[in-house]
């Protein structure tokens, strides 16, 4: 983040209209293979494009950003690269969490991240906590996340509520699903963002992309820029967003 001292939100709102943008970074792997690197050196340069990004999203006055970092699919990978993403995770925490406080950004991370090392668990939870006071925009990392668990856990939650007396199977509405998900608080899910020419959702925010605009773009993930994000919020600017109506 900029460390130079920024209102929290920008007074007016912004011109491309979105409130939360959701980014599926792919391409680390092809980035690096392409440059004869090994696979970690994408990675490395994958953070350097959260950096930038996460900046470029404050400065454009979105209210979130949501990144998926690690899947509940991403244990397939071998457990060196498993092992490098959660060594890069924690560092990126440890050095950037000053900044981000510091700049008012509160720190969310969404999916099943209890189930990771206890000591990043405790490292993410004083993170959230240190930042949850502040007033400006979420930058929510998906880690451990995988929608179709997420929505397991919300039908359970609901389950339990039912059972518990709480509420009738009938009254349950969209709301109630909503406030049972990861995501639970945050702004809906206006654009949603994919790099490196893949063109699926990968069991990413699929109740939250119900009605999010898609975006896929060639540029591989460590090459993704301030630049890259603007154009991709022109390309909202001009969808037609209908939500069902005419
Ligand atoms: C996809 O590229 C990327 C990932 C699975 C991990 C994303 C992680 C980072 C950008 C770094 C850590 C994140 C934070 C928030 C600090 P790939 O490896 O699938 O690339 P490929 O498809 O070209 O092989």
């Amino acid at each position: 983040m900029a460390s130079k001292a920024k209102p929290d939100l920008p007074s007016a709102a912004p011109v491309h209209g979105a409130r939360h943008v959701a980014i599926i970074m792919d391409g680390n792997g092809r980035w690096a293979k392409k440059r004869f690197l090994p696979r970690l050196a994408g990675h490395r340069a994958g953070v350097e494009a959260v950096r930038r990004v996460a900046r470029a999203a404050r400065d454009l006055g979105l209210e979130c950003l949501t990144l998926y970092a690690f899947s509940s699919e991403n244990w397939k990978r071998p457990a060196t690269e498993v092992a490098d993403l959660m060594a890069l995770l924690r560092h990126f925490i440890q050095s950037d969490l000053d900044e981000f406080h510091a700049n008012g950004v509160r720190l969310r991370v969404i999916g099943n991240y209890r189930a990771l090392d206890a000591s990043l668990v405790d490292l993410i939870e004083g993170a959230m906590a240190r930042t949850a006071g502040n007033s400006g925009p979420v930058i929510a990392i998906a880690l451990n996340y995988g929608a179709q668990d997420e929505l397991v856990r919300m039908a359970q939650t609901l389950a339990r509520r039912v059972a518990a007396g709480e509420v009738t199977a009938e009254e349950i509405g969209i709301g109630d699903v909503d406030d049972a998900l990861y995501t639970a608080g945050l702004p809906p899910l206006d654009l949603l963002i994919r790099t490196s020419g893949e063109q699926r959702l990968s069991n990413f925010m699929l109740w939250q992309a119900a009605y999010a605009e898609l975006y896929f773009t060639d540029m591989l993930w460590p090459d993704f820029d301030a630049r890259a994000l603007e154009m991709a919020l022109d390309a909202f600017r001009m969808r037609d967003r209908r939500f069902g109506g005419l």
